[in-house]
C-alpha cells in the first residue's frame, strides 16, 4: 500500500535527498540521474545513515563508515554483503508515494535464508545473525535457519558430521532454556556459525544420489567395507520408505560402536544427530544422516592401533561370567591392556555397574589431567593430549550408554571401548596434584550456572563452545538418570576443573619443534 511521504517531487529534485519517517521506518528519498529512488535509511550493514553517503555515477550510494556501496534500483550491495531494502515509488500530483509495506512472509523467509548462506560461505558472523534475526522477525522459528544451513552446506563436509552437529541439540536445548530473546537467538546462532566455520573455504563433496531399499544388515556391511555410496543409497531408501527413524538409529548405533571408532566421535555423533533429528524435525533427517554415514564410512578404526590391539581379543573373549565387583579405584592407574583385562573379569555384572565404575575412572583422569602435557613444546606428536582427549570419555561414555540401552548386546564393545578410555589417558595424569579447591557441592547449582555462562561464552573458536555444551548437557543428563551415581562427585569437580582452567589454544613452538624434527629424519 502506497503511502504519502509529503516530498513533493520537485522539492526533492531540488534538495537531492530527504528523509522521512513513516510507519515505524526511516526512508531515504534521494534525486539521481534523473530518477527517484525510495530505500531504508539503515546501512544494512551496522545501521548507520544512508542519508550521510555519497552518490556516485550510475546511480549508487556509498556508505561511508565502511565503504559498501548499492545499487538504487535493485538495492544490491556491489561492495559489502546485505542489500538495502528498496521501496516502490509512485508520483500522484507531484507528491511523492512509497510502498512501505512489509514484503511477504515468505520472500522474507527466502531473503534471509539466502543472505545466510551467503554469509556462512565467507563465515561472516555478523551477516548469518543478521539473516536470523531477519527471519525470526518475519515471523519464522531461528531452527528453520538451522535445518537450511545444515542442508545447504551439507556437500561441503569432507568427512561428514562434524561437532558441529554434534553440538546442534544441545544448543537448540540451551535456546529452549534462553532467559531472554537475545540469549536464545545466541544459542540458535551458535551452530551455524560452527558449521560456517567447519565448511570455509571447502569445496562441494556431493553425495551419492542412488536409492536402494532399507536393509539393516546392508547398511553394517557398507559402513564396514567403507562404501560409502552403497551406505547413503540405504539411508535415502529407509527415509523415503517411512522406515521408523528409531531403527535406523539403532542400525547407525551398531555401526558406530563396532570399532573404537574415531576416538568414540562416531557413537557421539550418532547419538547427538538423532536427537538433533529429533528437535528440528524430520526434514532434517536426510541431510543430517547423509553427514553421518559418511563420517562413519570415514572413522578411524583406532583399535587396530598397536596400544589398543587387546580389543579385539578381550572382546573375542567376553563370556559374560566374570563376578568380579568393579569400582572406579579398580580402574585408576591401569594401563590399557590391564583396564581391558579388569573389565573383563567383572563381565558377568550388571552392564550398570561396570559402566559406573569405567565412567568414575574416566572421571578421576580428568580430574587429575596433568596440564603440563598440555602445554609442552618439546613432546613428541603421540603426546599431544589435550582436555578434549579426556573429555570424550564422559560424551562417549553417555552416548554409548543411550545405544546400548536400545541395543543391549553391545554393552560388551562399549564398556572395553570406555576401558580403552580409561587406560589410554591413565599415562597423562599427575594423582599428586591438589584438587580439593574444584569441590562443587551443589551440582544442579554448578551445571545451571556453567550452562548460563554459555550463552555468552566469549570463546572465538567454536570448538571449544560446543565441547563446553556438550560435556555439561552430557553430565546433567547423566545425574539425572542415576543421581547419586557413585562417580556424580568426581565428574562434578573434574568439569569444574575443565571448564574453570585456561586452556592453551595454540601449540606454534610444539608445531615448529615437531615439524622440523620429521623433516629432519624424513626429508
Ligand atoms: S554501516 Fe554502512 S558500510 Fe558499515
Amino acid at each position: 500500500m502506497f503511502t504519502a511521504t509529503g516530498v513533493s517531487e520537485s522539492e526533492l529534485q531540488k534538495k537531492g535527498r530527504k528523509v522521512v519517517r513513516r510507519a515505524g521506518k526511516q526512508v531515504l528519498l534521494l534525486a539521481a540521474e534523473g530518477k527517484i529512488f525510495a530505500i531504508a535509511n539503515r546501512c544494512p550493514h551496522e545501521g548507520y545513515p544512508l542519508s550521510e553517503g555519497t552518490e556516485g555515477p550510475g546511480c549508487v550510494l556509498t556508505c561511508n563508515w565502511h565503504n559498501w556501496k548499492f545499487d538504487l534500483a535493485s538495492g544490491q550491495a556491489l561492495v559489502g554483503r546485505d542489500p538495502v531494502r528498496t521501496y516502490a515509488i509512485e508520483v500522484r500530483g507531484g507528491e511523492i508515494f512509497a510502498d512501505l509495506s512489509d514484503l511477504p512472509a515468505e520472500v522474507q523467509r527466502k531473503r534471509a535464508l539466502d543472505g545466510l548462506v551467503e554469509a556462512a560461505r565467507y563465515n561472516d558472523a555478523p551477516r548469518m545473525a543478521r539473516e536470523v534475526a531477519r527471519l525470526e522477525r518475519a515471523g519464522f522459528d531461528a531452527g528453520v535457519a538451522l535445518a537450511h544451513a545444515i542442508a545447504a552446506l551439507n556437500e561441503r563436509l569432507e568427512f561428514g558430521t562434524t561437532h558441529a552437529h554434534g553440538a546442534a541439540a544441545d544448543w537448540l536445548a540451551l535456546a529452549g532454556r534462553a532467559p531472554s530473546d537475545g540469549e536464545r537467538l545466541t544459542a540458535m546462532i551458535e551452530p551455524i556459525s560452527h558449521l560456517a566455520w567447519d565448511t570455509l573455504g571447502a569445496r562441494r563433496y556431493p553425495y551419492s544420489e542412488e536409492t536402494t531399499p532399507w536393509d539393516a544388515t546392508a547398511l553394517q556391511a557398507a559402513i564396514e567395507s567403507e562404501n560409502e555410496p552403497g551406505a547413503i543409497a540405504l539411508v535415502r531408501g529407509a527415509l523415503r520408505d517411512g522406515v521408523p527413524r528409531r531403527e535406523i538409529y539403532a542400525a547407525l548405533g551398531r555401526a558406530a560402536l563396532s570399532h573404537y571408532a574415531d576416538f568414540g566421535h562416531s557413537a557421539i555423533y550418532t547419538f547427538k544427530t538423532s536427537q538433533l533429528v529429533e528437535r528440528l524435525g524430520p526434514e532434517s533427517a536426510l541431510p543430517v544422516l547423509l553427514a553421518l554415514v559418511r563420517s562413519l564410512v570415514n572413522g578411524t578404526r583406532e583399535e587396530r592401533l598397536p596400544e589398543f590391539r587387546a580389543y579385539d581379543a578381550t572382546l573375542a573373549a567376553w563370556d559374560a561370567k566374570g563376578g568380579l565387583p568393579a569400582q572406579a579405584h579398580d580402574f585408576v592407574g591401569l594401563s590399557i591392556d590391564a583396564a581391558l583385562d579388569r573389565a573383563l573379569q567383572s563381565s558377568g555384572l550388571n552392564p550398570r555397574e561396570l559402566y559406573d565404575a569405567l565412567l568414575g575412572a574416566a572421571a578421576w583422569n580428568l580430574l587429575h589431567f596433568d596440564t603440563g602435557f598440555d602445554r609442552d613444546t618439546d613432546n613428541q606428536i603421540a603426546d599431544n593430549v589435550s582436555w578434549l582427549d579426556f573429555t570424550h570419555a564422559l560424551t562417549f561414555a553417555n552416548a554409548a550408554r543411550h545405544i546400548c540401552e536400545a541395543l543391549p548386546d553391545l554393552w560388551p564393545s562399549a564398556l572395553l571401548q570406555l576401558a580403552l578410555f580409561v587406560g589410554r589417558n591413565k599415562g597423562y595424569v599427575n594423582a599428586q596434584q591438589d584438587v580439593v579447591a574444584f569441590h562443587v557441592s551443589d551440582a544442579k547449582r554448578f551445571i545451571a550456572e556453567e550452562m548460563a555462562g554459555l550463552y555468552d561464552h566469549g570463546i572465538v573458536e567454536p570448538i571449544i563452545a560446543c565441547h563446553r555444551i556438550k560435556m555439561l548437557f552430557a553430565l546433567e543428563d547423566e545425574l539425572a538418570a542415576v543421581p547419586d551415581a557413585p562417580w556424580a562427585a568426581t565428574m562434578c569437580a573434574a568439569m569444574n576443573r575443565y571448564l574453570n582452567t585456561p586452556q592453551k589454544r595454540h601449540h606454534g613452538l610444539r608445531l615448529a619443534a615437531q615439524a622440523r624434527d620429521f623433516i629432519a629424519r624424513e626429508g
